[in-house]
């Protein structure tokens, strides 16, 4: 019986692991640089796979790969024109991303010409993954990883990331405030809302069906932006594949500049 149940925990860890571990690059000298610690962090799921950005990752493909699958690719477009905007001004292209996790999009800025990016988020594990896979992919000149409350900005930016973020919040329109203080050029927001309920006037803290959080209308969303005093350029929509409930299943993304 104790035998069985050994060989299904076996089986059952080969068959989640092997997929994994065959995605990673075949690169040895480079793994035994790393701790034992970083290896064990790298083999675990990560929250974003960042084959796109040269290192494939193990990632689960349900809830984490679909939405990653939905948001990357206008998200990179946005964080492009927000790059452009700052290079159009002629100063530095100095970049926060919040929200960070493990620092996708901090990555993707600095391979596209940011200068330096921040990231900023609340959460120790993600914090060690996105300083390891900055190293991995040789990033770690440029960027810097602040574990901390997104309200606790430390510095002024040229541009800003702002993704999977504002519903996290129970006060959003306090964060686009600040952000409006501290942040010179260019803000890139990508946020979950409600397909559920479409009324320009639909807040609600915290959101349906979670204890934290909040869940607003696309219009709402619009209408909070620019009283924040953003100027919209760009404004894109879709759905969020890996979540099932109209209430978590929109995805808006807004490029917006100071009013
Ligand atoms: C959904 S993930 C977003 C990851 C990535 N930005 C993306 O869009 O794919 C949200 C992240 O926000 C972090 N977070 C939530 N509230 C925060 C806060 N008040 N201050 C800092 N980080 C926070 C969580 O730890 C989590 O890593």
């Amino acid at each position: 019986m104790k035998i069985n149940n050994i060989s299904r925990e076996l089986l059952l860890s080969v068959y989640i692991r092997l997929p994994l571990l065959v995605s990673l690059p075949l690169n040895l000298p480079m793994y035994f640089r790393l701790s034992g610690s970083e290896l064990r962090l790298l083999l675990r799921e990560w929250y974003h796979n960042f084959r796109v950005l040269g290192f494939p990752t193990p990632q689960n493909p349900g809830m984490p790969g679909l939405n990653q699958g939905s948001k990357q690719w206008i998200l990179f477009k946005l964080i492009d024109r927000a790059i452009a905007l700052c290079r159009e001004q002629g100063e530095s292209i100095k970049g926060v991303e919040l929200f960070c996790a493990d620092g996708f999009y901090a990555n993707y800025a600095v391979q596209r010409g940011a200068e330096s990016v921040m990231g900023i988020d609340n959460d120790t594990y993600q914090q060690d993954k996105a300083r390891l896979i900055t190293k991995l992919l040789h990033n770690e000149g440029k960027i810097s990883f602040a574990e901390r409350d997104v309200f606790d900005l430390p510095d002024s930016y040229d541009f800003c990331i702002c993704a999977g973020g504002l519903y996290h919040l129970s006060n959003p329109s306090d964060l686009l405030k600040l952000l409006r203080e501290s942040i010179h050029t260019a803000l890139v927001i990508q946020t979950v809302y409600s397909l559920a309920i479409e009324a320009e006037d639909y807040f609600e803290t915290p959101a349906p069906h979670w204890t934290w959080g909040c869940r607003f209308s696309h219009l709402y969303l619009l209408q909070m932006v620019t009283d924040c005093g953003w100027e919209i350029l760009e404004s894109h929509t879709n759905e969020l594949k890996g979540n099932k409930r109209p209430e978590d299943r929109g995805s808006a993304y807004l490029l917006c500049v100071p009013e």
